[in-house]
């Protein structure tokens, strides 16, 4: 196991498509996750059998922030070990590695998203289950969303206005579209201002949200479209900017809201009504976001949008993390629970 080299780029392609089949992976897509973000060093690790990659972890190390408190964190992504090298450890070296080096650079905390298949092997080295995010949704036509899975005529008419009601008797009627909202192309430039807000509102351990990772995240991407919406108030100051993406999985048209950043609860509900009344414009059928802080759940579900409860076998968002032991045992204590920590889907990297 060492550190990635940019040479190694072809090699690593390989793993990725024996992991995730051809279509995996394009170049500049990689490129543009693990050496574009302007705010983050790299400092990812392969490994490697004679003449050949076969594992991976990524990791970039960026500054984060909670209130007042600025600190280091190490962010591993998309971990993946070929197929014909798997159950020997070299995941676990991988991660072991990106630890070492984490701490080296003087992180406090590593931390990650992982799926089903990782999820094991991160607690088994030790790592903190913070536990899940939340993922809310709201429905926007349930006459499409039961046409997709009862295609029944009747049955589904039936099922559509079960849904609507059981939907208003859960959750509080979203807000009349905000005139105020307009789409834009790039980000605001002044987002730091509105960005400080909403931290004192939902406050939680994230990566610090500059401008120019607004940019990188939203606007940079090769061959994926987002779309930035920002609400003014009265005086025509900027009170709210969210971004959403819009997906086709399994013939369903979903929405997702990857960020929002607000100054106030109300500017949230107005800027929620008025991306979801967007959402639907596009053929929208299923609202949905995926966040950790407790207090921005309850903003979300106060602008119309019902929490998914935990039994429902639905996509679990897990976050685990390890803290640097070298630093004392007060971050550990902090940040050991999910709705203590700020994360949202902008920090998803496949969506
Ligand atoms: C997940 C993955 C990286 C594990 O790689 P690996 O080199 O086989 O993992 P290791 O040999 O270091 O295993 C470490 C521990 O993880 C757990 N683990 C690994 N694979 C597992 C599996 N298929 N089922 C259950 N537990 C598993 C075990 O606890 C294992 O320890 P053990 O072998 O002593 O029981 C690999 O299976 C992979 O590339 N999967 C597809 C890509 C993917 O889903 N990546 C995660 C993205 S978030």
């Amino acid at each position: 196991v060492r550190p990635y080299v940019r040479s190694d780029a072809p090699g690593v392609r390989d793993v990725l498509q024996a992991t995730y089949g051809a279509a995996a992976a394009p170049a500049e897509l990689l490129n543009w996750l693990w050496f574009g973000n302007p705010q983050a060093t790299y400092a990812g690790m392969v490994a490697e059998a004679p003449g050949r990659v076969v594992g991976v972890q990524p990791m970039s190390v960026c500054q984060c922030r909670d209130a007042q408190t600025n600190v280091r964190g190490a962010v591993l992504t998309g971990v993946a070990v070929h197929p014909e090298f798997r159950r020997r450890g070299i995941f676990s070296a991988l991660v072991r590695a990106c630890e070492a080096e984490a701490w080296r650079v003087g992180a406090d905390f590593v931390t990650t998203m992982p799926n089903e298949r990782s999820r094991p092997g991160f607690l088994k080295l030790g790592y903190t289950d913070l536990g899940q995010r939340s993922l809310l949704i709201r429905l926007l036509d349930t006459k499409m969303l039961v046409h997709n899975s009862v295609p029944v005529r009747g049955l589904d008419r039936l099922g559509a206005s079960l849904l609507s009601a059981t939907q208003a008797l859960l959750t509080p009627t979203p807000l009349r579209a905000h005139a105020d909202v307009v789409e834009l192309t790039t980000p605001p430039a002044d987002l730091e201002s509105l960005e400080r807000d909403h931290g004192r509102l939902f406050p939680g351990l994230g990566l610090c949200r500059t401008n120019p990772w607004w940019h990188w995240r939203y606007t940079d991407v090769p061959g994926r479209a987002y779309r930035l919406f920002e609400l003014r108030d009265r005086r025509g100051q900027p009170a709210g900017f969210a971004v959403l993406r819009h997906e086709t999985r399994h013939g369903l048209e979903a929405a997702y809201l990857m960020d929002i950043v607000v100054r106030t609860i109300e500017a949230l509900r107005q800027l929620v009504a008025a991306v979801m009344d967007a959402a639907k414009a596009h053929g929208t059928a299923l609202f949905c976001t995926v966040i950790s802080p407790t207090l921005l759940d309850r903003a979300l579900h106060s602008a119309g949008l019902l929490r998914v409860p935990a039994w429902l076998p639905t996509k679990r968002f897990y976050s685990v993390a390890r803290f640097n032991p070298n630093h004392g045992p007060d971050a550990a204590k902090r940040w050991s629970r999910i709705h203590t920590w700020y994360q949202t889907l902008g920090d998803w990297d496949t969506l």
